[in-house]
């Protein structure tokens, strides 16, 4: 397909929900394009890849949480498919979470925590310390309880968004190597998207799934302009050597002095430190201060990780939304979508995101499960609080 040829939908934004969104476009025979100046990157190079429907469930975020069982539910089907199409391996696994805690501050969050989750029908089982320790023997003597979750498991998200770009390709979606500059509405409705350079690409839809930047296209009117802001996650990667193997055998993740850390221990031997969460704009940088107070936290759980050698710090951007629940569908503009807004869970919510825009793409409605995070919860007064 040729730029002038309109397609379909157009998704703006490359990164595993784009991706996910047009694959599932294209299998439902729409002709589906995605723009983004390098497809397949985006805030999954950085995340540690936690399906954490159960360990991350907050207070007030009870219908959030049915969006991400449902998803995680998916999961299993997801990448076998996605195996089956692309040949990848994803990095699935399902190794559980173990969720402990330090000192009574840090046990009595998570007994809170463990209250909430039985109140919510979710399966956890509470460990003394020596318990979690007979699970992980590398956990530090301290430990002085904790949460055992079997159902939260993990995903590799660079494999993830490697296979999206293969299955995106087998299935025909056309990849736009560049930025998108304006949207084109016209007649009251969005038309196509201006790019960087000055090509011009038509479509009958239009989805934003630009993460953090959602809410940066010009041309966007302020009414259905998404209120997405960027939340910085720094993280770290380490390296087990073979003869550590295995350091741990599941996600174990603690809120110290307030601040959440988990360690992702992936198959082959890569461990992912995680994640700082700061309000502070566009900067990635890597600071000593992130990097040393998660690598302090990390070592008061499982001391032994200063053995290993440290491969990787990186900073990524999480869209932000004024709820945590993402923004799904269709817009009060028409011809317009969002895919955005998916704040911690943007992996987690993948299958299910891919889901429900397919579904709303070729029928013009959302799904049942997905009606709670239609962008139309946020009114026009409430977005343009958001973006000033
Ligand atoms: N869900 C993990 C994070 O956002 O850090």
């Amino acid at each position: 397909m040729s730029p002038t040829r309109p397609s379909d939908v157009l998704v703006i934004g490359g990164g595993i929900i784009g991706l996910v969104t047009a694959w599932r476009a294209a299998q439902r025979g729409l002709r589906a394009a995605v723009l983004d100046p390098e497809p397949g990157g985006g805030a999954a190079q950085v995340a540690a890849g936690m399906l954490a429907a159960v360990t991350e469930l907050h207070h007030g975020e009870q219908t959030l949480l049915g969006l991400n069982l449902a998803s995680a539910r998916r999961y299993p089907d997801f990448v076998a498919e996605l195996g089956e199409v692309t040949g990848h391996d994803v990095g699935y696994r399902r190794c559980g979470t173990l969720a402990v805690a330090l000192d009574a501050d840090d046990r009595a969050h998570l007994r809170e925590l463990h209250a909430l989750q039985r109140r919510s029908g979710l399966e956890s089982e509470w460990l003394s310390g020596r318990e979690c320790r007979r699970l992980e023997p590398m956990l530090a003597p301290g430990v002085r309880g904790g949460l055992r979750v079997d159902g939260d498991h993990q995903v590799d998200p660079r494999r993830l968004a490697a296979a999206l770009l293969v299955a995106c390709e087998r299935a025909g979606v056309v990849l736009h190597h560049a930025w998108a500059e304006r949207l084109e509405v016209a007649g009251g409705r969005a038309t196509g998207v201006h790019a960087r350079g000055g090509t011009f690409f038509a479509a009958e839809q239009v989805v934003l799934a630009a993460g953090s930047l959602s809410g940066r296209l010009a041309g966007v009117p302020d009414a259905v302009r998404p209120p997405v802001r960027p939340v910085k996650g720094q993280v770290l990667r380490l390296t087990v050597p073979a003869p550590y193997a295995p350091f741990l055998s599941r996600t174990v993740r603690a809120v110290v002095r307030g601040s959440h850390v988990y360690l992702v221990p992936r198959a082959n031997g890569e461990l992912v430190v995680g994640a700082t969460s700061e309000e502070q704009g566009w900067d990635t940088v890597v600071t000593a201060g992130g990097v040393y107070e998660l690598l302090r936290d990390a070592h008061e759980l499982v001391p032994g990780i200063t053995e290993l050698p440290l491969t990787e710090t990186r900073a990524g951007l999480r869209p932000g939304s004024p709820d945590n629940a993402p923004l799904l569908g269709p817009t009060g503009l028409d011809g317009l979508l969002l895919a955005t807004g998916h704040y911690r869970n943007g992996v987690l919510l993948t299958p299910v995101t891919g889901d429900v825009l397919a579904h709303a793409l070729t029928s013009g409605e959302l799904p049942e499960e997905a009606r709670p995070f239609t962008p139309r919860r946020f009114g026009a007064v409430s977005l343009l609080e958001q973006v000033v």
